[in-house]
């Protein structure tokens, strides 16, 4: 038997575990019997319909939402709310870029990557800006370090957001729609950008996105949540190759953008009809 194989090897080899994972808020599901590993080094891809939950999966492993059933696993030991010091412990080895998550717009470039630097890491000063340009750097955005957000465009801010997220070396980096709102051009070069820091760190990513043809080309995995009535719940998972070859309705539906198909446009709804008092 090959070391790679063993259960322990495994487990070391292993960034994050879900459990048979649930999730819902009082009358409402969300996710469901949700079970996936995460490999050092790997870049898992996270794709399914807006609103199917991949945000609140990613809440989920940042323990800031507390499963309803089932476990999470981050660097071997269980996320868990109840244990703040050893949640703050792993929260630090994780980077988080947010859907929403916005530079705080009274700090420079260069204090916004600094700051979890400051509040984190215990370094002197110079050595903290030091670093924090390294990380500028790394996105290509060093010589905007002295600008405010204002003064840089949406684009470069998601880089400087980005630069941020990586700024304690993370092990584990959550993407949440790294993509959304870049031209095309800037989008190639932002996803080749997280391939390059995730070698560079040789940390694991999870991304989770709508552009299909970007994250295949730099995913080793993909993950496809579809809605069903008890929570969303994984309908395919494989390489980006697998998951273009599969048959199954709902996946080529998701991959190829189609209209009509198993993929509900609409949120749940009582019939227009009610709505307006019948015909
Ligand atoms: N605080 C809350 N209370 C009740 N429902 C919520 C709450 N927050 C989110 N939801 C619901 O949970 C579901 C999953 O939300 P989530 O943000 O995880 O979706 P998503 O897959 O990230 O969607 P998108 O692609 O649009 O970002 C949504 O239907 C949303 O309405
Ligand atoms: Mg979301």
């Amino acid at each position: 038997m090959s070391l790679s194989s063993s259960p322990t090897a495994q487990a070391q080899d292993s960034v994050l575990t879900f459990e048979r994972v649930g999730f819902g808020y009082p009358g409402r599901a969300i996710i469901s019997d949700i079970s996936f590993e995460v490999r050092r080094g790997e870049l898992l891809a996270l794709m399914g319909g807006s609103g199917v939950g991949k945000t609140t999966l990613l809440r989920l492993i940042a323990g800031l939402l507390s499963p309803g059933i089932g476990s999470i696993r981050a660097f071997g030991e269980p996320v868990d709310a109840r244990r703040q010091d050893r949640l703050y412990a792993q929260r630090k080895r994780m980077g988080l870029l947010f859907q929403f998550g916005a530079l705080f717009t009274d700090l420079s470039c260069l204090d916004n990557v600094a700051f979890p630097l400051r509040e984190h890491s215990g370094l002197p000063e110079d050595l903290i800006r030091d670093i924090a340009l390294l990380k500028l750097e790394a996105v290509g955005l060093r010589g905007a370090a002295d600008l405010m957000p204002s003064q840089i465009s949406g684009g470069m801010a998601r880089r400087v957001a980005l630069a941020r997220a990586i700024a304690l070396d993370p092990e584990l980096i959550l993407y949440d729609e790294p993509f959304a709102g870049l031209d095309p051009i800037s989008l190639g070069v932002t996803a080749r950008l997280i391939q390059r820091l995730n070698r560079a760190l040789g940390a694991s990513a999870i991304i989770v996105t709508h552009d299909i043809q970007e994250t295949f080309a730099i995913a080793d995995r993909v993950i496809v949540l579809a809605p069903t009535p008890v929570g969303a719940e994984i309908r395919a998972s494989g390489t980006p190759k697998d998951l273009m070859a599969s048959e199954d309705p709902y996946v080529q539906q998701f991959l190829h953008g189609h209209e009509h198909g198993p993929v509900s446009f609409h949120h749940p709804a009582a019939p227009l009809a009610d709505l307006f008092g019948g015909a």
